[in-house]
């Protein structure tokens, strides 16, 4: 309310040679009413029901249009979160934000506020922004309206023109930012504020990155204290952990530090986790270096350690600040890592992005060349489907099951190898292979879309040959595993290219048709 949207709206259109629209005027030629006389006479609901409606037209046609508008839209058409997270996956949402003094002082000048209506507006201005604050951080950026308006309007196009990811996460929200040389060229300002930073990494990483990075950091303020792990899963433990807490404490950091990962997924994990804990929760950055951590580990808000052989069986949600993917950091990564990442693009892709599958399909070759500008778009493409799933469940709910696409029998085909024989993204890669093979089996799956999955993950460089005696003993370990929860397991089928469904399987269904499913 009293942001200036329509002002900074309309001074953003014309930068951009964009289309405008102000949602408020198309409502009130809907309603053929003025916004303050819809909510006098129809009330709030109906209200909030027409701008919906409206909003709702308007993305749909901004799809398919050659010059996408720009569009204002009211503090309260964003509240409903499907909405708002449609909003956030299909466009670019700046909040417009400002003190409630200020806003005040302008609504009044401009004449009547509904919503300012009764009572003490400074009390009621403060009530409305504590409420939609966690709405209002699930942006792409949030922007202080009492500068000049075309000072504002730039800024919001410097945010319009970054065109980051964002993953909504309330008011714990971050941006992802893309590119080759991201890492290098960001993480310096990210520290300003810190007094102490603490930079995470493992041997491996530091001996190929981290004289760049240090490089990178040269002129920052902050005072840094390192810390490199051995590299490797073997290390993904309390210990780990304990060695980042310690140097952070010996470094006199304190609440105001931030921590900063730097590493494949192991090193992320652990970073955020021991950020999480090290004096009730510091704010940290993830930088991840190997693809796997780029599409999978660093979205989420996962963090933790491993517990003698129970995987990940420690830990907590903790969002990161901000993840910087430096595609740049992919080309020192061993051919296998970086193949065994591409599995979990593959399932990424299956699950919510067609035209990812497609560009993998097209251009296998490149992309297993690692091509800088394919690898982008791969990990812009999958972090934005598991962001988009993350946001609407951001704990272990049905939607984010969906992820584990090619996980059950893949994650048993990996323990049974001893989580030696084969990564995590090979296994990932069979365990595809087998669940799209299983759908075919019981129906589920088209055997076109189950063929093209595997002729593509081998030409991607993924192993696909299912040994029958090997799902057998995997399948065992997925009834053995299961023991307490039944004699059933979710399972999720590919139904169509872009549409997965969880579904629960009997044990016994399970390991009947699965040693049939070898070739
Ligand atoms: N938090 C999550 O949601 C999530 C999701 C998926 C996986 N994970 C975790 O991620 C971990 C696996 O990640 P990973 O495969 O990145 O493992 P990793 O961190 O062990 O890295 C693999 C190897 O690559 C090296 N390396 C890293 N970056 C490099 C680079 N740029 N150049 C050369 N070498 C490099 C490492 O030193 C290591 O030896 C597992 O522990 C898994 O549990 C977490
Ligand atoms: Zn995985």
């Amino acid at each position: 309310m009293a942001t200036g949207k329509s002002t900074i709206g309309g001074l953003v259109a014309q930068a951009t040679g964009r289309p405008f629209i102000d949602l408020d005027r198309v409502i009130e030629s809907e309603g053929r009413e003025t916004i303050d006389r819809l909510f006098a006479t129809r009330g709030e609901a109906t209200f909030r029901a027409l701008e919906r409606a409206c909003l709702t037209r308007i993305l749909a046609e901004a799809e398919s249009a050659s010059e996408p508008p720009v569009i204002a839209v009211g503090g309260g058409a964003l509240m409903a979160r499907d909405l708002r997270l449609r909003a956030l996956d299909e466009c670019v949402v700046v909040s417009l934000e400002g003190s409630p003094s200020e806003l005040i002082r302008r609504a009044l000048a401009q004449g009547s506020r509904p919503l300012l209506a009764g009572g003490d507006p400074e009390t009621r201005v403060r009530e409305l922004l504590a409420q939609r604050a966690p709405g209002y951080a699930e942006a792409h950026a949030r922007i202080n309206c009492e500068a000049p308006p075309e000072q504002v309007a730039s800024a919001v196009r410097e945010v319009w023109q970054r065109d980051e990811l964002a993953v909504a996460a309330g008011e714990a929200s971050y941006p992802v930012h893309i590119g080759p040389g991201v890492a290098l060229a960001r993480i310096a300002s990210q520290l300003e504020r810190s007094p102490v930073s603490v930079l995470v990494s493992d041997r491996n990483v530091t001996s190929l990155h981290g004289a760049a990075l240090r490089g990178a950091l040269r002129e920052c303020s902050s005072k840094l204290v390192s810390v490199d792990f051995e590299p490797g899963e073997a290390h993904k433990n309390i210990g780990s952990v304990e060695s980042v807490w310690r140097a952070a404490l010996a470094g006199s950091a304190d609440r105001q530090s931030t921590f900063v990962g730097f590493g494949g997924g192991v090193v992320t994990d652990m970073t955020g986790f021991a950020a999480s804990t090290y004096m009730r929760g510091v704010r940290w950055i993830c930088v991840p270096t190997t693809l796997l951590a780029m599409v999978d580990a660093s979205v989420g808000g996962k963090t933790g350690v491993d517990l003698e052989s129970a995987k990940n069986a420690v830990g907590a949600f903790w969002q990161p600040s901000i993840v910087l993917c430096d595609i740049d950091l992919l080309a020192t990564e061993s051919r296998r890592g970086f193949v065994s990442g591409l599995a979990e693009v593959v399932k990424t892709a299956l699950i919510g992005d067609p035209e990812l599958f497609q560009l993998l399909e097209q251009q296998a070759e490149r992309v297993a060349e690692r091509d800088p500008e394919l690898c982008a778009e791969l990990v812009r493409r999958s972090i934005r489907v598991k962001a988009r799933i993350v946001s609407f469940d951001e704990r272990e709910g049905g939607l984010r099951a969906t992820l584990n696409l090619g996980h059950t029998i893949g994650h048993a085909l990996e323990a049974q190898a001893g989580y030696t024989g084969l990564t995590h993204g090979e296994a990932v890669s069979l365990g595809l292979v087998a669940a799209l093979r299983l759908g075919e089996r019981l129906g589920m799956t088209p055997v076109d879309l189950s063929q093209r999955t595997h002729d593509m993950l081998k030409r991607l460089g993924l192993p696909v040959a299912l040994d029958a005696n090997a799902l057998g003993l995997a399948t065992q370990l997925i009834g053995h595993d299961k023991k307490r929860a039944g004699s059933s397991v979710r399972f999720v089928f590919a139904r169509q290219l872009g549409r997965v469904e969880s579904l629960p399987i009997a044990l016994s269904e399970l390991a009947a048709h699965v040693t049939t499913l070898a070739n």
